[in-house]
């Protein structure tokens, strides 16, 4: 097997009530003094926020709510979160939301730690995060994994620029997940869930690292799982036994138990931050309408392991040669997500081809400028990048 650390500290409370334990879980970890982060109006609406304000002040914590936090969070939000974090001297963040009221808490856990420092050299990769205070949730949408993952993914709204952190410090100190918290999702959300839940194994599946037999294993039989139960979600979701299903696996996509061994590949989820970035679309349609020109891109590099994952995932067994397989692999996915209701091109995405100025700034920003290049698998510089967006926009 390849060399791995494995570090997932997370604890994971998993079912019918768990947001109840709220108060005793930040307790359990020393928070006394809690910042409670939500979004729009879902939170509120279903009753949950007053349960679990309720469960922390029968802790006998002191409280302050704060709400507002957007879908691709920005980085102007989380300095107001900084701020009263800092007003209050609060010792912990618990986030109640999907992956953007989390990884906002994420931010503004570490901003109020480390006052001296302008939170977004953080994200720049100027910075390296030494402190952060501790951070739990509870989560109401299953699909980014940040309950679990050590990432935070932030938007500077001055520059439309959007990018993620990955340190041990954004990973939270527990996580409250009752999956009936979901039923008021609507189906496009749960359909942009079960994509983003995909592509973080996808993501970590097409490296050229392999080796971990078991870790390949368990990737495959995660996206079986997801790919049975995510239809069923978006048709019904208040069926249990689909929304369970789908938010474990959107925990063990992102933790990465999925990617052991493997170098970071995630060039899918680039391509798509340019996009939410840049034009605000929600994060998982921005993968799926990038996945089949990637993938097409790709796939030459190592066809066997794209017919491997046609076979395993997709048991698509009875193809004559590895091409046609492999190929016959990214089809079927680009239709499992049509029948989401997801787009698959630009002109799905956006309503309309994009501009040839467009492409060629998204190829430039994606590239940073032509200084980096995404991948392992084909190493993408910013030519390759533009033919990706300009496939895609086919
Ligand atoms: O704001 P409210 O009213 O709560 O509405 C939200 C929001 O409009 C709604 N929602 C959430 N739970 C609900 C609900 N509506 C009804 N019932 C519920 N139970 O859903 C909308 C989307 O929420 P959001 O948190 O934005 O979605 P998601 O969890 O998909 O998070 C997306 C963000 O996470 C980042 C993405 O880039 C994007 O910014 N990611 C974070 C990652 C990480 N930290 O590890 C990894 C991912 O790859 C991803 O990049
Ligand atoms: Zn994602």
């Amino acid at each position: 097997m390849r060399d791995f650390t494995f570090y997932a500290p997370t604890e994971i409370m998993f079912g019918s009530h768990a947001e109840e334990r709220a108060g005793s879980a930040i307790q359990k970890y020393g928070g006394t003094r809690v910042l409670v982060l939500y979004g729009g109006k879902s939170a509120a609406k279903s009753g949950l926020l007053a349960r679990v304000e309720k469960s922390l002040l029968d802790a006998g914590l002191s409280v302050k709510l704060l709400g507002g936090v957007q879908p691709n969070p920005t980085l102007s939000f989380a300095r107001q979160g900084i701020q009263t974090a800092r007003e209050m001297g609060a010792d912990f963040v618990l986030a109640i939301g999907g992956g953007s009221v989390i990884d906002t808490a994420k931010a503004v856990a570490i901003g109020a730690a480390n006052p001296r420092t302008d939170i977004w050299d953080y994200w720049l990769g100027k910075e390296s995060v030494t402190r952060a205070l501790p951070v739990g949730c509870v989560l109401t949408l299953s699909a980014a994994g940040s309950e679990t993952s050590d990432s935070a993914v932030l938007t500077d709204d001055s520059r439309k620029d959007k990018r993620g952190l990955n340190t041990p410090f954004n990973r939270p100190r527990f996580a409250l997940m009752n999956p009936e918290l979901t039923f008021t999702l609507s189906p496009k959300q749960i359909a942009c869930g079960v994509t983003d839940i995909l592509m973080h194994t996808l993501d970590r599946y097409f490296t050229p690292m392999q080796g971990n037999e078991l870790t390949d294993a368990l990737a495959e039989a995660l996206m079986r799982t997801v790919i049975h139960y995510g239809p069923m979600a978006v048709q019904n979701p208040a069926d249990y036994q689909a929304q369970s299903e789908l938010m474990w696996a959107g925990s063990l996509s992102h933790n990465n138990l999925t990617g052991l061994g493997a170098e970071k590949e995630f060039a899918i989820h680039q391509l798509g931050h340019e996009l939410s970035g840049r034009f605000g679309v929600a994060h998982g349609e921005s993968l799926s309408a990038m996945w089949k020109a990637w993938a097409l891109y790709v796939y030459k590099e190592d066809p066997a392991r794209f017919a491997r994952y046609a076979c395993n995932v997709w048991r698509l067994e009875t193809m004559t040669d590895i091409d046609t397989a492999a190929r016959e692999g990214i089809e079927t996915t680009v239709r499992f997500f049509s029948s989401l209701g997801m787009p698959v091109s630009l002109p799905q995405l956006m309503g309309r081809p994009l501009t040839f100025e467009e492409l060629h700034e998204l190829a430039d920003r994606c590239s940073r400028g032509g200084t980096r290049t995404l991948s392992k698998l084909k190493p993408l510089a910013k030519e390759d990048i533009l033919r990706i967006y300009a496939a895609a926009n086919q």
